[in-house]
């Protein structure tokens, strides 16, 4: 008689890295006795990828594969479908990371709200809040309509019931790092429950085609597994992101099977839940000094939008012997490398200057084309010069101080035009592509010291 063997598999808690067999220490996060072993379990009947018994699957053509814009569901928040890619695709995974505190519950009740407003029949899973916090929080967004159930409940398995039979269109799962598996180990959190909890999601959403939106804190604490180890088994990624002490919001999309990456969606926070910001440049810019040095409006296209953004720079010289140079919201490497630029090229002496850059409002760029604003900035501040308040610059840096050209200028300076921009200094190169642009001066330039004489100017 064959004694049938259990199947297992070694992983390490601490990274999630996977092995056949134990190891003392873990190759990929050296840790050490971090791996634990844990049951392979064979797919559950009704799993999509089960093949039936004498049943051979059929390849079906790509012609034949009708798809329709309508099969996605809008949220009722633009600025959320937008990151989306149009909507919600029905029987998807869409994480949404964040920091704690950041707004996440806030935005995806919400959404709740839109939705089940719009007919779709929603349940809110809550392993975090009792129902009487999160009616608590209702209450501040609005008045609910429509077929929206809340359930307080941590166990996967009875998750996995209620939505049979339930059978609802969404789902929400608030958050994976409060959900428990009593098959699998550890503790709710670890990166065993968490990964097992999102592959029990992932199979429930696929067979009964529900769209599953799962919460992810993302934390630093090694104890607690951040939705990172989980960005690989959802079909959508996005993450909130902002200054908790400031009320604007950032919804970053890192990763969709379903439309494009890089949409960023804009919010407010304020007393009443989440508000859409639909025109970021206009709000970002708000506030600007007028006829001070060391600032210069730059243009970032985030995904299919151009946003105008202030940047801000602030020179003086070093008090001790090492200058500090201090970024936030741009890529320090990229500003110490305009800086030796400027030095080099032009002759500039910030060798003993401090150098403090800010991206106003909060946000977090790392385009190149921000490089020309940053560099005038820099030497508007050096010099004590104000650059011209509704002046756009844009354009990469090389170290020859070679200014380069950067894609969709003409999206750019509509925008800036838009929002009464009289100026615009931009490469030579992007200049050459784009026609005349009604209200809008434009200043082509093939160098920063170009682009440096029209500061003194
Ligand atoms: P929350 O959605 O609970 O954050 P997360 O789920 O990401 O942990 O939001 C928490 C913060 O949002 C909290 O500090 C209070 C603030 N908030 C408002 O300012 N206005 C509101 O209407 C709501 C509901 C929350
Ligand atoms: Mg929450």
């Amino acid at each position: 008689m064959a004694v049938s063997k259990k199947k297992t598999v070694f992983f390490c808690k601490e990274c999630g890295n996977e092995s056949a067999k134990w190891m003392g220490q873990c190759p990929a996060c050296h840790a050490w006795n971090s791996f634990v072993e844990q049951e392979l379990k064979s797919a559950p009947a009704g799993s999509p990828r089960m093949k039936q018994p004498g049943q051979v699957p059929k390849p079906t053509s790509i012609s034949e594969l009708s798809l329709s814009e309508e099969d996605r569901v809008s949220s009722g928040i633009a600025e959320l479908d937008r990151v989306l890619g149009g909507g919600v695709v029905p029987g998807s995974m869409i994480l949404v990371g964040g920091d704690p505190g950041i707004g996440k519950s806030t935005l995806l009740l919400q959404a709740c709200r839109e939705m089940a407003a719009k007919g779709q029949k929603l349940i809110y899973i809550s392993g975090e809040e009792s129902l009487k916090q999160i009616r608590m929080r209702a209450d501040r967004l609005g008045t609910f309509t429509g077929d929206l159930k809340l359930l307080c409940e941590t166990d996967l398995n009875v998750i996995g019931d209620i939505l049979r039979s339930e059978r609802p269109d969404i789902v929400i799962i608030d958050s994976i790092q409060t959900m428990y598996n009593e098959e699998v180990s550890g503790t709710p959190g670890s990166v065993s429950q968490v990964r097992e909890s999102t592959a029990v999601l992932l199979q429930l959403s696929k067979s009964l085609g529900i769209s599953i939106f799962i919460v992810g804190h993302v934390t630093k604490e090694g104890t607690v597994a951040g939705p990172r180890i989980l960005e690989h088994m959802v079909d959508t990624v996005l993450y909130f992101e902002g200054d908790r002490h400031a009320s604007y919001r950032v919804l970053r999309g890192v990763k969709n099977r379903f439309g494009s990456t890089n949409e960023i969606g804009v919010f407010e926070m304020f007393e009443g839940g989440l508000r859409e910001v639909s025109n970021p440049s206009e709000y970002l810019l708000s506030g600007r000094p007028e006829n001070a040095s060391g600032t210069v409006t730059a243009c970032s296209i985030e995904g299919t939008r151009p946003i105008l953004l202030e940047i801000q720079a602030l020179v003086c010289q070093t008090g001790f012997g090492i200058p500090r140079r201090q970024s936030s919201g741009a890529d320090l490497n990229r500003i110490n490398l305009l800086i030796a630029v400027l030095e080099k090229r032009l002759g500039l002496k910030l060798g003993m200057c401090d150098a403090y850059v800010n991206i106003a409002g909060g946000m977090r760029i790392v385009e190149p084309a921000l490089d020309l604003a940053i560099a005038m900035a820099v030497v508007s501040s050096f010099m004590n010069i104000a650059v011209n308040d509704r002046l756009l610059a844009f354009g990469e840096v090389g170290l020859s101080g070679e200014v380069r050209g950067v894609s969709q200028s003409e999206q750019r300076i509509r925008e800036a035009a838009k929002l009464g921009y009289k100026e615009c200094v931009l490469p030579r190169v992007s200049a050459a592509r784009i026609g005349e642009i009604k209200g809008i001066r434009l200043y082509p330039v093939d160098s920063v010291r170009d682009a440096i004489a029209l500061i003194k100017k």
